[in-house]
């Protein structure tokens, strides 16, 4: 019966430890390298993911040294008080306003109203321009920044140009001339109703240049709920013409939508070759020195930065969001099936115990006999 018992923890344990240990595996294959994203009002645009190497052949600023996107390992980062909670306004848009979809062989983008605009944790005022997402295939993730190593299933951008220039082109070669808010997407159990709103509309424009209008809706719901938590750096467009003109904030909430989704949003559109659009991410670029902030004080896994006792920084969670990694759920998880299984295991030592010492009262010893065998044929 001890056996039993034991058989019992042990395949509970390989049983919920497998889909976790599966997920991460899946991940890992995704971090040999892919490529990445497109913005608007470029014009026409040659280049594609499949020669990212040579970008800077034809776009000078591409071999820059403050190049996007990064890797933030967050036990160097720098945490700064000053950085304050991103503020948006105008986010909520009526149905009645259709925006433009686009798939532009590169990404798909939505169009933004200049009534969209970044309020609060910038020095100076941003105007929203178009937003567009980055992600992998079915053999990987393909999110573009990675956090210590880590790269995530997908990442939103929200591209905004500073409002001291007069438009977009002429904010994007100046050094503080665009402000994009990132978040990485995850994958959940649940259909996210607001990543619904354009993924819907993903058929209808499955080929390089098509169009569709969708109706509005709050473009602030594809972000995180937490504003407050983020990363900050000075780095580029992750496309050509690169121009090192970007003030990034990478959230530290994550978003998640279903698996269902994410395969939709993977397999949907087809790039200027008419190949499947899939991994549009660029690698890595290398920090040259730079420094990257941090609005909060990363609470568990770098420890070395706290003082003791400081206000904790995990980020409220909400349905759809989730500043928690897949790492930390299983972490828990394990914890829990471990005490079961001591907890079961101190429980059978004494009933063994108990047993003994009913063995020694022989008119007991057959009960006990009987139901030792019933459980060793079940
Ligand atoms: C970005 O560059 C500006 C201008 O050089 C500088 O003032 C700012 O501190 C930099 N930001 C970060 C996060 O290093
Ligand atoms: C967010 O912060 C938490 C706590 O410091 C950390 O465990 C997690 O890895 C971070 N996630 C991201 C995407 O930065
Ligand atoms: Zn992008």
């Amino acid at each position: 019966m001890s056996r039993s018992v034991l058989r019992v923890c042990l395949l509970l344990l390989v049983a919920l430890g497998r889909p976790g240990a599966a997920s991460e595996s899946d991940q890992d294959q995704g971090e040999e390298e892919r490529t990445h994203p497109p913005r608007k009002g470029l014009g026409h645009t040659h280049w594609s993911y499949e020669d990212r190497n040579r970008w800077s052949e034809d776009y000078q600023d591409c071999r820059g040294t403050m190049q996007s996107p990064i890797n933030i390992n967050m036990a160097s980062t720098i945490f700064s008080p000053h950085l304050r909670a991103i503020q948006l306004s105008g986010y909520s848009l009526p149905a009645n306003e259709r925006l433009k979809l686009r798939n532009n062989g590169h990404t798909v983008f939505l169009e933004l109203p200049q009534s969209l605009a970044i309020t609060g944790g910038y020095a100076q005022q941003y105007r929203a321009v178009q937003l567009h997402l980055h992600w992998g295939a079915t053999t990987g993730p393909g999110s573009e920044h990675t956090i210590n190593g880590h790269r995530f299933a997908a990442e939103i951008h929200v591209v905004h140009y500073n409002t001291k220039y007069d438009s977009f082109k002429e904010a994007m070669v100046q050094p503080d001339g665009l402000a994009v808010l990132a978040a990485f997407l995850e994958m959940g159990p649940r259909d996210n109703p607001y990543y619904q709103e354009l993924l819907d509309h993903m058929q209808q424009i499955q080929r390089d240049g098509e169009e569709v209008w969708v109706p509005g809706f709050n473009i602030a719901s594809l972000l995180p709920v937490n504003l407050k938590y983020y990363y900050r750096y000075n780095g580029s467009l992750t496309t050509p013409p690169c121009y090192q003109a970007v003030r990034w904030t990478v959230f530290n909430q994550t978003m998640m939508i279903s698996r269902d989704q994410m395969l939709k949003l993977i397999t949907s559109l087809r790039n200027d070759d008419g190949k499947p659009l899939q991994s549009n991410y660029r690698q890595i670029q290398s920090l040259h020195g730079r420094r990257v902030l941090a609005s909060f004080q990363p609470t568990f896994f770098a420890p070395k930065q706290l003082p003791a006792g400081t206000a904790s920084s995990a980020a409220p969670e909400e349905h759809s969001s989730s500043s928690f990694q897949a790492g930390d759920v299983l972490a828990v998880l394990f914890g829990v099936l471990f005490a079961i299984t001591a907890l079961a295991f101190l429980l059978y030592i004494h009933k063994q115990r108990n047993q003994n010492a009913r063995l020694d009262s022989p008119i007991k010893s057959k009960v006990i006999y009987t139901a030792a065998t019933t459980e060793n044929t079940a």
